[in-house]
């Protein structure tokens, strides 16, 4: 996955700049309800606070995130330890304005200066967007929901649908948009947030089995922080422990069947192939759009031109480094059985 993910950006950026929404590339599109713990998941899998969580409406915008390793020397910064290169973990926001603009805002910086880089960008695009929340305009639900569809939409994206688990998973708002534009469930996971936090006596047993609604590509089972390990600054290591002592503890029969170990393994796979499947089309559509705009292309001169032959380069590397990544794995997508 190293190797696709610098690619992946690379195609991310390149079709920022020559506005190629139609090309509807491959991507992990999260949603779910309020509070539902869409943050917390992504940073369980990202394995880094980067995220503002908590009660209420808090992230409140479309986000793209691209994670992208340097090394030190890039930084100009040099390893303590003589002869090695550490690695340097930099998240990059691409925050896609909206649906008709075609470009993108960018911003790099370090990870853990992220989460107060995020809270500003919220804030700003909240108060240009979205009025704060008591004096929002009557149709927000309408706004996002459609903000919501135009992702979800995209049948290259895979949906994870996140519900928690003291919330009824049959009336999950977030599985029941997934069932909209992907009805026979063909890029749709489930993630169960909250298991902690079902009531005594009560366990997910029947959601987590798909006895409650079947999810073909799966229904994984999590635990992410409280708001009180927040406030407690519980690392997402100890999380992370937690969660699968909590697994063991509770649910021994489903324990490496959930977890968000397993939920980054299962996404992985799936984007994979996803990936893989997505190929074909994108070239071709990419050569057409080519010859289409060819004329359109010459006049704009010679830098554009350029541009265009990178795109081709990219996606050719890029299987190249595909075919390299899946050797030796299973082509076919695993059929998750749940109990
Ligand atoms: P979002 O609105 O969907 O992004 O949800 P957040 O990730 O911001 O989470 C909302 C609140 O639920 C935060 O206070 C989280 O700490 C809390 N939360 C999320 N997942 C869990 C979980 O699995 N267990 C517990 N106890 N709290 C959680
Ligand atoms: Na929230
Ligand atoms: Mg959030």
């Amino acid at each position: 996955m190293e190797a696709l993910i610098p690619i992946i950006n690379k195609l991310q950026d390149v079709f920022n700049t020559v506005g190629a929404d139609s090309l509807l590339l491959p991507q992990i599109v999260v949603v779910g309800s309020q509070s539902a713990g869409k943050s917390s998941v992504l940073e369980s899998l990202v394995g880094r606070s980067f995220l503002p969580r908590g009660i209420g409406i808090v992230t409140r915008r479309p986000l793209v995130l691209q994670l992208v390793y340097t090394t030190c020397e890039d930084n100009q910064h040099r390893s303590a330890e003589a002869g090695t290169l550490e690695l340097e973990e930099w998240a990059q926001f691409l925050h896609i304005k909206e649906k008709s603009s075609r470009t993108s805002m960018r911003s790099g910086g370090r990870l853990n200066g992220k989460q107060a880089e995020l809270q500003e960008t919220t804030k700003e695009y909240a108060t240009s967007q979205y009025v704060p929340v008591g004096d929002q305009p009557e149709d927000i639900e309408i706004q996002i929901r459609d903000l919501l569809l135009y992702y979800i939409s995209n049948p290259n994206s895979i949906i994870l649908a996140v519900s928690s688990a003291n919330m009824d998973m049959a009336t999950s708002e977030s599985l029941k948009m997934a069932k909209e534009v992907d009805p026979d469930g063909r890029r749709t996971l489930a993630v169960i947030t909250k298991l902690d936090l079902m009531d005594a006596g009560t366990d997910a047993i029947d959601i987590l089995c798909g006895r409650v609604i079947p999810v073909k590509l799966g229904i994984i089972g999590v635990v992410n922080r409280s708001q009180q390990d927040i406030i407690d600054s519980k690392s997402i290591k100890q999380s992370l422990a937690d969660e699968a002592a909590f697994l063991q503890r509770r649910y021994p029969t489903l324990a490496t069947r959930n977890g968000t170990p397993y939920l980054a393994k299962t996404l992985n796979r799936l984007l994979m192939h996803h990936i893989r499947d997505c190929l074909p089309v994108l070239k071709t559509r990419v050569t057409m759009m080519m010859s289409q705009f060819q004329s359109l292309l010459s006049s704009y001169g010679d830098d554009v031109q350029d541009k265009a032959q990178t795109l081709l380069q990219i996606i050719t590397k890029f299987n190249a480094a595909y075919c390299q990544t899946i050797e030796g794995t299973s082509r076919n997508i695993e059929t998750t059985e749940l109990c």
